[in-house]
């Protein structure tokens, strides 16, 4: 599945196949071990270096070989074999509800649903798996915050902070409960390179400013926002940070310690896991002091009758904020997508999209009548978004559906961004993720340039 490389000097001394059976490897320092702890190899004074191989990886995703050139996974990424067997074999084996019955289906739900807060919070370096609460998506978790914390923290003249890159989910939330508090949502642009403006993210922020919401990467142009640099200038001015991790905990390392935020929302579909599941990740003080979002089962220590008068108290963290019976499998699911993405090495999914997206930007560069926009690859994630002259973005989506490629076309839940760069039809938007081929950067850049050729012919002849 992976290669390992010697990294002594220049010289790069490839070892493969080095897990036959898929075993998980681990690089520690100058030794490989399998996941049973077994000695793989041993370099005496190099290190070593863990490649992606995505020609393998890509046996493990069923759909993959009806032949489609998936380049929408930024919408949603396709699910490996190991993350819908385990789904299977939840249902199949295990399914009851949790935290509900003392009967040993029961019993082993639960265990696999709390563990797979643990496996989460493990993965982006949570204190404490409390501060990981299971909701349906990003969108919710954003709610969450907004509804459990914003509206009862802000008042009138306070103000939030958001950029202009946010997708609808990062920002509707938060004019909402502005809205609703008196308060005032105030935008921060980006810089001619389509980096954000960092300086006036600064003159935004005033004693006034009660949270700093932002992505970490765009999800139309890619940007990559420096998430901590953000979070630092949101508590010099007293004011909290949520980042929205919906397209970058799917793809680089992502520590919420590191980060220094106090929020941070993602979904569990964009990163190999189901749909219908996503992370809120909080600050454990600030969850303690939150009230709950949603009421009713689970989320209750207890509910008591007296006097005529219904009384509750809330139940430990993350409980309190997961009323109902949440999506049981599909945490299970996220966590084997977690523990996939684990064993692959997010360092190596990043390093891998940075490379594919150099290349197409390359490739697609070289195109007459093609038009991108975003920063340069080291400063984006897998997101190339680009337009054909003459062809609105739905137009050339569904030319290129023609050719069995798979992009995204219009706003991407993301008008005001296309507002701001005056892109008023939208854009199209391919994305890569960790199975993605050079071949397939090369099908869209052929399928395009025969695309933008039929355009300029077609302009040609109007102008007769
Ligand atoms: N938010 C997802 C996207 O950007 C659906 O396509």
């Amino acid at each position: 599945m992976l290669r390992v490389f010697n990294t002594l000097g220049r010289k790069l001394e490839v070892f493969e196949p080095v897990n036959p059976g898929r075993v998980a490897i681990y690089v520690c320092g100058p030794t490989v071990y399998d996941a049973r702890g077994a000695n793989l190899f041993q370099s005496p004074t190099g290190y070593f270096a863990v490649m992606l191989d995505p020609y393998e990886i890509r046996k493990d995703f069923p759909i993959l070989s009806t032949g489609v050139i998936y380049l929408d996974n930024a919408a949603t990424s396709q699910k490996p074999r190991q993350v819908i067997e385990a789904v299977a074999r939840f249902y199949e084996s295990v399914n009851a509800n949790i935290h509900r019955g003392i009967h040993r289906l029961s019993r082993e739900a639960t265990e696999a649903y709390e563990e797979a807060h643990e496996v989460v919070a493990r993965f982006i370096n949570a204190r404490s798996w409390r501060e990981v609460v299971f909701v349906r998506n990003a969108t919710e978790a954003i709610n969450l915050v907004a509804y459990s914390w914003a509206l009862r923290n802000l008042r009138e003249g306070d103000e939030v902070v958001i950029t202009v890159m946010e997708h609808h989910s990062n920002m509707l939330p938060w004019v909402a409960v502005a809205r609703m508090r008196g308060a005032r949502v105030k935008v921060v642009g980006l810089k001619r390179d389509y980096t954000l403006d960092y300086e006036e993210l600064e003159r935004a922020l005033s004693e006034r400013t009660r949270i700093v919401a932002v992505t970490q990467a765009s999800n139309v142009l890619g940007t990559i926002v420096d998430a901590r640099r953000v979070a630092r200038l949101a508590h010099e001015v007293g004011a909290i940070c949520l980042v929205d991790g919906a397209q970058s905990v799917p793809h680089m390392p992502v520590d919420v310690r590191a980060l220094e935020c106090d929020f941070l929302a993602f979904s569990g579909h964009k990163m190999l896991g189901p749909t219908g599941i996503g992370v809120l990740w909080g600050r454990e003080e600030l969850l303690e002091g939150m009230e709950p979002f949603l009421y009713g089962g689970d989320m209750i220590r207890e509910v008591r009758y007296r006097g005529g008068a219904i009384e509750a108290s809330w139940n430990e963290l993350p409980w309190k904020f997961e009323a109902g019976t949440p999506n049981i499998a599909g945490g299970v699911g996220l966590a084997e997508a977690v523990r996939y993405l684990q064993r692959v090495g997010m360092e190596e999914v990043r390093r891998h999209e940075e490379g594919l997206v150099r290349y197409a930007l390359k490739r697609l560069s070289e195109l007459e009548g093609v038009e991108l926009y975003g920063p340069p690859p080291e400063l984006r994630c897998g997101i190339v978004s680009f337009n054909v002259e003459g062809l609105d973005p739905h137009t050339v989506a569904a030319l290129l559906d023609q050719r069995g490629i798979a992009v995204r076309s219009g706003f991407h839940c993301a008008q005001p961004l296309h507002e701001y760069l005056g892109l008023t039809e939208g854009t199209v938007r391919a994305s890569f993720y960790l199975y993605n081929v050079k071949e397939e950067v090369d099908a869209l850049a052929e399928a395009l340039e025969g695309i933008a050729a039929i355009a300029a012919q077609a302009a040609g002849q109007r102008a007769l």
